[in-house]
C-alpha cells in the first residue's frame, strides 16, 4: 500500500515535470525561436508538416508501383534520414526490411573540403536484394554517391535512391537520385531529421536557418556536426 502511494506520488511529480518541459518545447515550436541561437535568429518554415506528409505519400505510391510487390530492403543514411525513413516505410505495403549506414563529414578550421567517413556496421547483406537507399538531402551529392558506390559493392539485384530534399544548383557529382520529394533553394535547413549541430531534428516541418544566425563558435574549427 505504502509502495503504491509513493509510486503514485513520484509518477504524478514526473508527469507534472514532463508537462512543464513539453509546454516549453511546444512554445519554441510556435515561435520558431531557439534558445541556443542569437536573440534575433528566426526560423522560417519552408515546408510544412502537411506538405511533407503529402510528398511522402506520393513517393510511397511511386516506390510501391515500381517494386511490383517485391520485398524491399530500405537503407537509411544516418542520422538525417531517420524521420523520413520512419514515415516512408509506413507507406509501403510490400515486405520491408530496414538497414542503416552512417555517413559523417568533418571539416577543420583551415581545410576547405569536408572529409567523408562511412560506417557500414548496420548494413545487412544486400546481395541479390532490391535496395532503396534514403537520405535527407541531396546537397553536393558527395554523400549519396559515395554510399551508392559502397552498397553496389555488395551486389544488390537493383538499387534505387530517394531523398526528401534536393538543393538546386549545389551538386558536385554526376549522380542524381532516382526520386526526390522536394526541390529547395540554396538555404541551410533544419527539421524533420535535418540538424544544425545535432539539434532541431525533431521539428515536424522543414525550416530555414540563415548562416548569419549560426553561432560562429560552433562552426569554426569544430566538428562539422550538421553535415551528418
Ligand atoms: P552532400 O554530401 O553535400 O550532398 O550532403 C549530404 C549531407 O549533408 C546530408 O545528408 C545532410 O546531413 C547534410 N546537409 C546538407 N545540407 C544540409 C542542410 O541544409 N541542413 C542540414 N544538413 C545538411
Ligand atoms: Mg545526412
Amino acid at each position: 500500500m505504502q509502495l503504491t502511494k509513493t509510486g503514485s506520488a513520484v509518477w504524478q511529480r514526473r508527469s507534472r515535470d514532463f508537462a512543464r518541459r513539453f509546454r516549453k518545447v511546444d512554445r519554441s515550436f510556435h515561435n520558431f525561436h531557439s534558445p541556443t541561437l542569437t536573440d534575433d535568429a528566426i526560423m522560417q518554415v519552408l515546408i510544412s508538416e502537411s506538405e511533407i506528409h503529402a510528398g511522402i505519400a506520393r513517393l510511397g505510391k511511386r516506390i510501391h508501383a515500381a517494386a511490383q510487390g517485391q520485398p524491399l530492403l530500405v537503407v537509411g543514411i544516418m542520422t538525417g534520414s531517420v524521420v523520413f525513413l520512419a514515415d516512408l516505410i509506413r507507406r509501403l505495403e510490400m515486405p520491408v526490411r530496414v538497414g542503416l549506414v552512417q555517413a559523417s563529414s568533418y571539416r577543420g578550421a583551415t581545410t576547405t573540403g569536408a572529409e567523408l567517413h562511412l560506417n557500414a556496421a548496420w548494413l545487412p547483406d544486400v546481395a541479390g536484394q532490391d535496395v532503396l537507399l534514403l537520405d535527407d538531402i541531396f546537397d553536393t551529392g558527395r554523400t549519396l554517391s559515395a554510399v551508392v558506390d559502397l552498397v553496389k559493392q555488395g551486389n544488390p539485384r537493383c538499387l534505387q535512391t530517394a531523398v526528401l530534399l534536393r538543393k538546386t544548383g549545389r551538386q558536385q557529382v554526376t549522380y542524381e537520385p532516382d526520386h526526390s520529394c522536394f526541390e529547395i533553394p540554396d538555404h541551410f535547413v533544419v527539421g524533420y531529421g535535418l540538424d544544425y549541430n545535432d539539434e532541431y531534428r525533431h521539428l515536424p516541418y522543414i525550416a530555414t536557418l540563415e548562416p548569419h544566425d549560426l553561432p560562429s563558435r560552433t562552426v569554426e574549427g569544430k566538428r562539422y556536426d550538421f553535415r551528418n
